[in-house]
């Protein structure tokens, strides 16, 4: 499925019914196969809203997988780059695959909940790329509130976002869709996935980053069939 070198459907439906880290774990040695993996080519588009070449003191990957954000932010930091992820089979790869491309850059792989952050003002830098649908509605305060902790004053955290779909748009539907398949699920399986698409659409995350005391600014990163998609750049005031 996705891929020929993918897993099948029969393993992503067995994933499906696993709590979310095992889930993760289960297809983690063919997750770079996977669309879950944030593509190379949205990464380079958004590398240049970041920074130069080792401008970057410290950066932070929230929900890393694999390292893609990782391996976009390690050029452009100096002194250190963190990755936390739920799942340790994902943290494993983004190890092995970063190992020597160090740099003198410091690199932190944490097994952790990036629900229960607590940072306290280490980075200039932090992105959640691809994992902004695991901080639904209800954790969101508490996220972002870690965030804004986890950054130093000026600090920015960047994400990929967009606009609430019209309800007769086929994204829209995919979305309501994707969201019934967890809902239905979570009302048979425990622990529940925390996931859903549509709850950090913009202007209303734009809204809640500012009650946090975010500047943000949305930025048009992307290009033809991806130009649907913003990248959000907040700073920490
Ligand atoms: C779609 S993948 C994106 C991975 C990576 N950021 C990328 O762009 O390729 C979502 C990631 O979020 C992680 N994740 C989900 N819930 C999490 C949580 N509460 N804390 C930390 N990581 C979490 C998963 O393990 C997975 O690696």
């Amino acid at each position: 499925m996705f891929h020929r070198h993918g897993k099948t459907f029969f393993e992503f439906f067995k994933a499906f019914l696993l709590p979310c880290d095992k889930a993760y774990d289960l297809i983690a040695s063919k997750f770079n196969y996977t669309p879950f993996r944030t593509p190379d080519l949205i990464l380079s588009s958004i590398a240049p809203h970041i920074g130069e070449t080792e401008t970057i003191g410290a950066a932070l990957d929230i929900c890393c997988g694999t390292g893609a954000g990782m391996q976009m932010l390690r050029p452009l930091c100096r002194d250190r780059l963190v990755g936390i992820d739920i799942s340790q089979g994902l943290l494993d790869i983004a190890r092995k695959q970063n190992s020597d491309k160090t740099n003198g850059v410091s690199l932190e792989y944490i097994h952790g909940n990036a629900l229960e952050m607590t940072f306290d003002s280490e980075f200039d830098v932090a992105v959640c790329f691809g994992a902004m649908s695991h901080v639904t509605t209800k954790y969101q305060d508490k996220f972002l509130r870690a965030v804004a902790r986890a950054l130093r004053p000026g600090g920015r955290f960047l994400f990929v976002s967009y606009y609430r779909p019209k309800i007769w748009s086929l994204r829209y539907w995919y979305y309501r869709i994707f969201n019934m398949f967890f809902f239905l699920r979570n009302l048979f399986l425990r622990p529940p996935w925390i996931v859903g698409k549509l709850h950090y659409c913009l202007p209303r995350i734009k809204n809640l980053l500012e009650y946090h005391g975010f500047e943000v600014q949305i930025i048009d990163a992307f290009e033809g069939d991806l130009a649907w998609a913003k990248l959000v750049s907040a700073r920490k005031k």
